[in-house]
């Protein structure tokens, strides 16, 4: 004889941000999560947090617990460790800044020495909307994507464009694994 528990909670993924200082980490997150973007002065993450989102995907709730990181350097060895149990990472470069696009593959790195081998990894060209300042093209998003097999889209936290989206399709491939 067996006592079945059905819950409704559905299943929590860690989800986690990472890419350098100032990609825009923080302002995809609270653009998710409010729908606000604060222009104006900019004040870098110091240490870690996180915020508990619901997605539902084909009639399905997917629990996305969102890490933001702080990008800059002296915090990474913290970050590390939150690696290893994420079961997906959401990489930002912002496409104004040609030295965080460069810094990508170091990322991508770190990722594979520190994540588990089947996180799900979701490469973000964000500040999509700064049209005259862009310095990295789509086309060169695409390709760095296409060479290590991780998804892409670019964004932007100022419009909103693709946010929700690119959480949605993280959502869609940790279901489909789960
Ligand atoms: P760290 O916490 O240091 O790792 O940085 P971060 O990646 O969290 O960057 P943050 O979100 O704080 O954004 C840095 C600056 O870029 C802020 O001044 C934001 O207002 C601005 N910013 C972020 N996203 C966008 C965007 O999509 N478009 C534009 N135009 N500005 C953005
Ligand atoms: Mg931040």
């Amino acid at each position: 004889q067996y006592d079945v528990i059905v819950s409704d909670e559905p299943v929590v993924h860690k989800t986690i941000l990472l890419g350098d200082s100032g990609v825009g980490k923080t302002s995809l997150l609270v653009k998710f999560d409010t729908g606000k973007f604060h222009s104006g002065s900019f004040s870098a993450t110091v240490g870690i947090g996180f915020t508990t989102k619901v997605v539902t995907v084909d009639n399905t709730k997917v629990k996305l617990q969102i890490w933001d990181t702080a990008g800059q350097e002296r915090f990474r060895s913290v970050t590390h460790a939150y690696y290893r149990d994420a079961h997906a990472l959401l990489l930002l470069y912002d496409v104004t800044n040609k030295t965080s696009f460069d810094n990508i593959r170091a990322w991508l790195g770190e990722i594979r020495e520190y994540a588990q081998d089947d996180v799900v990894i979701m490469l973000l060209g964000n500040k999509a909307d700064c049209g005259l300042d862009r310095a990295v093209r789509r086309e060169d998003g695409e390709r760095l994507a296409r060479e290590y097999n991780v998804a892409f889209m670019e964004t932007s936290a100022k419009s909103g464009q693709n946010v929700e989206l690119a959480f949605i399709a993280v959502a869609r491939e940790l279901k489909c694994r789960s």
